[in-house]
Formats: C-alpha cells, sequence, structure tokens
C-alpha cells in the first residue's frame, strides 16, 4: 500500500483500534510493552505510535517524548490516552521514512508493530539511526515468523545500539549475526 492509503486505512479505524486489538494485548503484547518502554530514557522518540498504547508503560527515566505518526485520526487517539494517563508527550503528523529531526537527537526511540505497515521499512530503519544519538538505545517490538513455532508469528523486544541497525530486520527475525544486538523475548 501507498503511504496515502495506509493514512487513510489508520484513519478510518482510529477509534476502534483499541477495542479490536484487545485480545492481542491481554495476551501477550500488554506485556511485552511493559517490558519495551521500561527500556527507554531520556528524550525518546516513538515512530509510528498510533493510538498511544506504550505510553502507560513509558519508564520513569523517560524526560520528554515525542511521538508520530503518518494518521491524524490515530494521533488523536494517542493524544486522548496521553491526558488518560498522565504522560505528556509531543505528537506530530510525520512519516517515519522522513523523519523532521536533526540528527543524534535522541536517546532513546522505540518503535512498534510498525515494520510490517511502513512501506519501505528500511528506509525507515536508516531514518531512526540517524536522529537516535550514537549510543543510544533503539527498542522493537514486532512480529515476525518465529524459530519457536514453525508457521507461526511470534512477537518480540529487541534492542539495538545506534550503530547496528540492520540486523534488525535480518533473517525476518531479530537474530542476526550482530553480537550487539539483543532479543529479550520471543513468543
Ligand atoms: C499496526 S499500527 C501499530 C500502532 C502502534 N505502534 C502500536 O503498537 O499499537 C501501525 C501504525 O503505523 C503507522 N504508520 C504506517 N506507516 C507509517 C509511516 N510511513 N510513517 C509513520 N507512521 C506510519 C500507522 O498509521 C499506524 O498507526
Amino acid at each position: 500500500m501507498r503511504a496515502d492509503q495506509i493514512r487513510d486505512f489508520y484513519d478510518q479505524c482510529a477509534d476502534r483500534y483499541d477495542a479490536k486489538t484487545a485480545p492481542l494485548e491481554w495476551l501477550w503484547l500488554k506485556r511485552l510493552r511493559q517490558e519495551a518502554g521500561g527500556r527507554l530514557h531520556g528524550g525518546t522518540l516513538e515512530v509510528a505510535i498510533g493510538t498511544g498504547l506504550n505510553l502507560p508503560h513509558y519508564g520513569i527515566g523517560v524526560t520528554h517524548a515525542v511521538g508520530i505518526d503518518l494518521s491524524s485520526g490515530m494521533l488523536l487517539q494517542a493524544a486522548m490516552r496521553s491526558r488518560e494517563v498522565g504522560r505528556p508527550i509531543d505528537l506530530l503528523q510525520m512519516d517515519a521514512e522522513r523523519l523532521a529531526f536533526a540528527d543524534g537527537s535522541f536517546d532513546s526511540l522505540i518503535t512498534t508493530l510498525s515494520m510490517c505497515t511502513v512501506p519501505r521499512p528500511e528506509v525507515a530503519l536508516a531514518e531512526m539511526m540517524r536522529v537516535l544519538r550514537p549510543g543510544g538505545r533503539a527498542v522493537f517490538l514486532e512480529h515476525v515468523r518465529s524459530p519457536n513455532r514453525d508457521g507461526y508469528c511470534g512477537a518480540a523486544v529487541a534492542e539495538s545500539a545506534a550503530e547496528t541497525p540492520a540486523w534488525v530486520l535480518s533473517g525476518a527475525g531479530f537474530g542476526g549475526d550482530n553480537p550487539s544486538g539483543r532479543v529479550q523475548h520471543r513468543v
């Protein structure tokens, strides 16, 4: 799908998104979001923030947060959640493939369940690594083909040093050869 089609799709389902995904949140995702969010620190960027389901799980070390998404409908939901949970965040409509931030702007970043949707994930990843400061922390929660359950999708939380983004998508999962990348959980 093109970016404008993705934006329209999420605009149309934004107010029903949380209800539709609630069973998965209950089964797996809430626990993984807690683990992922606890790894964030300092100035933090969330890419493709959606309805802001990670916001309640940001660690206390997050000093300033910025969230971007293509869909204004999803951003509206995220704004409501930000108020509900008392986690202030600057929300901006922006394409993950063209982040309007200077190099090295953030201490940490997170993106969850997004790389299957962004049209060119390799471009978005390169942008994320550009805006992350050297030595910053990138945290990913993505669903990938699981090595543990043949034919099933699994979810995993992984983190990587800013210098080593490419491994994240390698091998249709989080494994890769790069020893600095760590997979925290697989299901
Ligand atoms: C499956 S939802 C995941 C939302 C949220 N990250 C979560 O964990 O619930 C995918 C999100 O990616 C956003 N998205 C897709 N392509 C994007 C792009 N190129 N730039 C920014 N956001 C994008 C969609 O608008 C949608 O909010």
